[in-house]
């Protein structure tokens, strides 16, 4: 719901536009520009969108300059500290704290959708054992759609929230069967008496030859890490899915195309590039020469876990992150890791370093959450496939609130053409 308050005049040639303003419960005044082409005939010009609203949202609120991230409201510090994933997943897909009926009922329904169609394990022997586990995930997660025809008819909104407690229920199987398989070892199937973090932990790293008991401290740092990915506004992965899902695809095909975004290094790839990083500089007595890679122009070498499109201040995940790196190293006796020393005194150094003080370039929500991952005993590959795990309830409560959108239509942005002008075709003899 958009309210006007205000206009904006735009004047050009012999045009004199007035564009609506909407002021929003928070964040910067938008200029409505939907009628600029028709009224206008011009274009904005904004690639990367670094200055345009695709939508309006009432989910996540992000402010970068005071390092905040709200979810319907609540601060993330303290439904780290407060809440757990799953509550976290109720909040975001219905805009509201949960009674303690509504989360056992959610929680119930949750659970009794953890496992994957058996016909769905034939999938995986298909892979290479070394294929990357984003790669199997964008696959089968895709082919979810060729198993649940009754939650693709997106115009339902019963198979909506079908489909949707679908999705946030088997990502952790599917996942976990990714790393599975590329270990050699048997599928571990869901158990329902654990919880949602335990559950992931105990189809992981459970093997048939012994009982498996996840620590409690660790279970709670994987909550608080599904916690903390969750849902982030409108970044390169849930545009992705929003663009998706406008055409009217079905919620598995869209979260598969969220996946393939988040994948990329300068998203969620990033934990996994950061820590390779991390592991690169080996020692602390070489962090200078990366940071002045990273401050190197002609170096395309960036510092993985620094930066971010909207903080310029602190990410405030990472924030919460840290504690607990530091409570999961201090469990398994490993304080003085390595990599950890590293970390500290790379992100002391850059922070005292002016190029990235100026720049705004803190540590982001993936500095810390590799580290605590290694430590658990997940190879690197498997750190953004746990990153899609967690962001599928984001990707997914967009995507209900786009199509419930009653202004939704298909996106279709524009472009500035710079090629050749109409030129008629030349037979190669005269070429
Ligand atoms: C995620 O959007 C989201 O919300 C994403 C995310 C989510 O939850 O969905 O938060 C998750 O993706 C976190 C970001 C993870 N990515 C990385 O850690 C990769 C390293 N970071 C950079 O690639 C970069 O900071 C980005 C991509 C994150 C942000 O890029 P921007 O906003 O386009 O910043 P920029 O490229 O315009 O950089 C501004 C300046 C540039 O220098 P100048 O050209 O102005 O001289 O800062 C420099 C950049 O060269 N810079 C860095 C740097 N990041 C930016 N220099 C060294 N190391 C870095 N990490």
């Amino acid at each position: 719901m958009v309210n006007q308050t205000g206009k904006a005049t735009l004047t050009f040639g012999d045009k004199e536009l007035e564009l609506p303003i909407y002021t929003p419960t928070a964040g910067p005044d938008v200029i409505d520009i939907t009628k600029l082409y028709a009224q206008g005939g011009v274009f904005t010009y904004d690639p990367g969108f670094t200055s345009t609203a695709s939508c309006d949202s009432t989910i996540t609120f992000i402010d970068g300059e005071k390092g905040e991230l709200l979810h319907r409201g609540y601060p993330i510090d303290q439904l780290a500290e407060k809440s757990h994933f799953l509550e976290v997943c109720y909040l975001l897909l219905y805009g509201h704290l949960p009674t303690a009926a509504e989360i056992d009922d959610f929680e119930y329904r949750v659970t009794r959708h953890t496992m994957v169609h058996e016909q769905m394990t034939k999938f995986y022997s298909g892979f290479r054992r070394d294929a990357h586990p984003m790669a199997i995930m964008v696959g089968v997660v895709g082919a979810m759609s060729a198993f649940y025809h009754d939650s693709t008819d997106i115009a339902d909104p019963w198979q909506r929230e079908v489909a949707s407690i679908r999705m946030i229920a088997k990502m952790p199987t599917i996942a976990a069967m990714a790393y599975k398989y590329t270990i050699g070892q048997p599928f571990v199937y869901p158990r329902n008496d654990l919880d949602y973090a335990s559950n992931f932990l105990n189809m992981c790293f459970s093997v048939p030859a012994e009982e498996y008991m996840p620590n409690p401290i660790l279970s709670r740092a994987m909550d608080r890490i599904f916690t903390l990915h969750a849902d982030h506004e409108q970044n390169a992965s849930t545009s992705t899915v929003r663009l998706a899902g406008s055409s009217g695809a079905n919620p598995f095909a869209c979260v598969a195309a969220g996946i393939a975004c988040l994948w990329g290094p300068a998203h969620g790839g990033a934990n996994q590039a950061c820590l390779e990083m991390l592991k690169e500089i080996g020692s602390v007595d070489r962090i200078p020469e990366f940071i002045a890679r990273a401050k190197d122009k002609d170096d395309p070498f960036r510092l993985m876990g620094f930066g971010h499109r909207v903080y310029k201040n602190f990410d405030p995940r990472a924030k919460v992150m840290k504690q607990s790196a530091d409570e999961v190293l201090d469990l398994l006796g490993i304080e003085d890791n390595p990599t950890l020393q590293v970390a500290k005194e790379l992100e002391k150094q850059a922070l005292e370093d002016p190029y990235f003080t100026e720049k705004k370039l803190f540590p982001n929500v993936d500095f810390y959450s590799g580290i605590i991952l290694e430590a658990m005993g997940f190879p690197t590959a498997m750190f953004t496939p746990i990153f899609a795990l967690s962001r599928t309830v984001g990707w997914i409560s967009q995507w209900k609130e786009m199509l419930t959108d009653p202004g939704q239509k298909i996106g279709r942005p524009r472009q500035l053409y710079t090629g050749d002008t109409l030129r008629d075709y030349v037979d190669v003899e005269k070429r």
